[in-house]
């Protein structure tokens, strides 16, 4: 176990700890040789680094585990370590439990409560569609273990089923309201939004996007898998499937947000708002956790919220 962890550290601190590098950018000083920004993380979370001998930093890539001596500073309002040493960490420091953030709760429970909603759909293609990939246990593993995002929402183990059941949850409350909605199509829409993220991230030593996440994106992705699984069902209604798809293609609402579509029906619409809240309120959710007790009013500026948060007399 590490006895120093991203989220603890503190101005003035020195580190001798292990981390995963998760960046590294080398560029050339003014006055000859080379500077690294650096980015290195744990299960708690990433702080920046800076390591002015980056001509010593040849041997060691991104995605390495390091062992890091150095101290903590502020640069810019941000906490960062200055990397006096680094090297490739021994595999005997090592413990992977460090180095992935996982969901605290039930995940077994989390993923019950998805299958019972997919079994609440009476159309019988849409029902065959989600049979086919629950009744997957490769798909099953992958879904109750990938997380949704890399750093900005969700991000730990469990985070894909853990979001992907609030979005249930939000949809099975606004349903009721909008009578005209199609509440199999709505519920399928929302188990399979995110589905192409089991592919999108590896998550080995780190969270980090992987060769077909970067290339594709969870979108194309979970597309293509709904496309297949879809095409494998006797008569399944072309139309059916094409609206099914659109609400994968649709559910980040614009394509300046990575969208191909913008919603085109109500169940797709009602989808992205939906994902939007659960996304946003994950992000504010963790604003207050990370400033409780710091004794501050406002947040630091979000970059994904675009604004600080107000913290109230509860930071
Ligand atoms: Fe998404
Ligand atoms: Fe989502």
């Amino acid at each position: 176990m590490k006895s120093q962890y991203v989220v603890e550290l503190k101005a003035g601190q020195t580190v001798k700890e292990v981390f995963v590098l998760t960046k590294k950018i080398v560029k050339d000083k003014k006055d000859g040789g080379l500077y690294a920004i650096l980015e290195l993380s744990d299960r708690t979370g990433s702080i920046d680094g800076i390591s002015w001998d980056g001509d010593s930093l040849n041997d060691i890539s991104a995605d390495d585990f390091v062992f890091v001596s150095g101290n903590v500073t502020e640069y810019s309002g941000r906490l960062q370590i200055v990397v006096h040493s680094m090297s490739a960490a021994n595999d005997s420091d090592i413990d992977a439990e460090d180095f992935l953030p996982r969901y605290a709760g039930d995940i077994g429970a989390v993923m019950k409560s998805i299958i019972e909603c997919a079994g609440a759909v009476s159309n019988v293609h849409l029902r065959a569609l989600l049979d086919s990939f629950f009744g997957d246990s490769d798909f099953v593993k992958l879904f109750s273990l990938a997380p949704a995002a890399r750093t900005v929402h969700h991000a730990y183990l469990g985070g894909l089923a853990v979001h992907t059941l609030s979005v249930l949850r939000l949809l099975q409350s606004i349903q009721p309201v909008f009578d005209f909605l199609n509440q199999d199509l709505l519920i399928t829409g929302g188990i399979l939004h995110d589905v192409g993220k089991i592919y999108e991230y590896s998550y080995k030593k780190n969270i980090s996007i992987s060769h077909k996440g970067r290339l594709l994106g969870h979108i194309v992705i979970g597309s293509e898998m709904v496309s297949k699984r879809a095409d494998r069902i006797k008569g399944f209604p072309e139309d059916l499937k094409s609206k099914t798809i659109h609400m994968i293609l649709s559910h980040h609402g614009e394509i300046a947000w990575g969208s191909p579509k913008q919603p085109l029906f109500p169940e797709a619409l009602v989808l992205h708002y939906a994902d939007n809240i659960d996304s946003k309120m994950e992000m504010i959710r963790q604003v207050y956790a990370k400033n409780r007790g710091k004794n501050k009013q406002w947040s630091d500026y979000h970059p994904f919220l675009e604004r600080e948060i107000y913290l109230g007399d509860e930071g």
